[in-house]
């Protein structure tokens, strides 16, 4: 039988010495076998993750993951999904998408096309939601809506666009707090227990794995949503991928961040002018 592992408070005491090191160890592992690189992730969510995911394979120690993760990648691959926080709904903080419906699509109407980039888009709730909103702004059809994840597992079910049918009925509740002014069934078809978008509202999106982290830039986009993504990086790692936040968004482009995340005291404090702070919905002004 295998001992329970305490679920460590992130600001319990760091861990043992010895810990430190396996776990310095397992994630530059994972980092030169498979270019996953968690090596600056916030350390608590991840140390408590580690021993979950050393748990539930069986091995005793990090060391033990370690070589588990090493020489089978389908370990791998359920480590990752352990590492990646992938909770999201439909219009998450309705305040959010109400804000950019009001001073985000204004602009956008005056553009001829638009391309934005739902970065760490987990199982495409964000995504649907933002295509929904574009639909309804009458904006959709000249739109490209880039939906990215370092997890290839969460971009299948996305690209799928199925979803049980219980949490879509919770959705109306966010969507109409959104602005939405029809009915959310409308933009699905449901079955048995599940329901599937309308084809339309995905034409226009591509899905595509990309690391935030270790891959380059490759569009520029008039709005990027990178939300309760960062949350989970340290202080450098932000730095790192706001930087290619900035290279990757259009002067005067829009940058949406999550909830809990803000650009107050990030090194690109002064590249943005916020358009709702409490909303964290901000504009590339240099
Ligand atoms: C909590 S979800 C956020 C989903 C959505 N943006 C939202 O706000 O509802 C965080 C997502 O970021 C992804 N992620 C974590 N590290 C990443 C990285 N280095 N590059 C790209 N995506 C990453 C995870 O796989 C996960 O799907």
């Amino acid at each position: 039988m295998i001992a329970a592992v305490p679920d460590p408070d992130p600001q319990e005491e760091e861990g043992s010495e010895l810990e430190l090191i396996e776990i310095e160890l397992l994630l530059e592992a994972v980092h030169r076998r498979y270019a996953f690189d968690f090596r600056d992730y916030a350390p608590a969510v991840l140390r408590r993750r580690l021993w979950r995911r050393a748990q539930a394979e069986g091995v005793r120690t990090l060391s033990g993951l370690q070589e588990r993760v090493l020489h089978d990648p389908a370990a791998m691959e359920r480590l990752l999904l352990d590492l990646s926080v992938t909770t999201t709904s439909m219009f998450r903080d309705p305040g959010f998408w109400l804000a950019f419906r009001e001073k985000v699509v204004p602009i956008l109407r005056t553009y001829p096309f638009v391309r934005i980039w739902s970065a760490g888009c987990s199982t495409g709730e964000e995504t649907y939601s933002i295509a929904i909103v574009l639909q309804e702004e009458g904006l959709l059809d000249r739109s490209r809506i880039y939906a990215t994840d370092i997890n290839a597992a969460v971009l299948a079910r996305a690209r799928n666009g199925m979803f049980p049918l219980a949490r879509m009925r919770e959705a109306n509740a966010n969507y109409l707090r959104a602005g939405g002014a029809r009915a959310f069934s409308d933009y699905y078809i449901s079955g048995y227990d599940h329901a599937r978008f309308c084809r339309p509202l995905c034409d226009n999106v591509v899905w595509a794995q990309h690391n935030l982290v270790s891959d380059a830039s490759f569009n520029e986009f008039h709005v990027i949503l990178c939300r309760n993504v960062l949350i989970y990086f340290g202080k450098p790692l932000q730095d790192r991928v706001h930087a290619l936040l900035h290279e990757s968004l259009a002067p005067f482009g829009f940058l949406a961040l999550g909830s809990r995340e803000t650009l107050r005291f990030a090194a690109r404090e002064t590249d943005y002018a916020p358009v709702v702070e409490a909303e964290r919905l901000y504009r590339r002004v240099a």
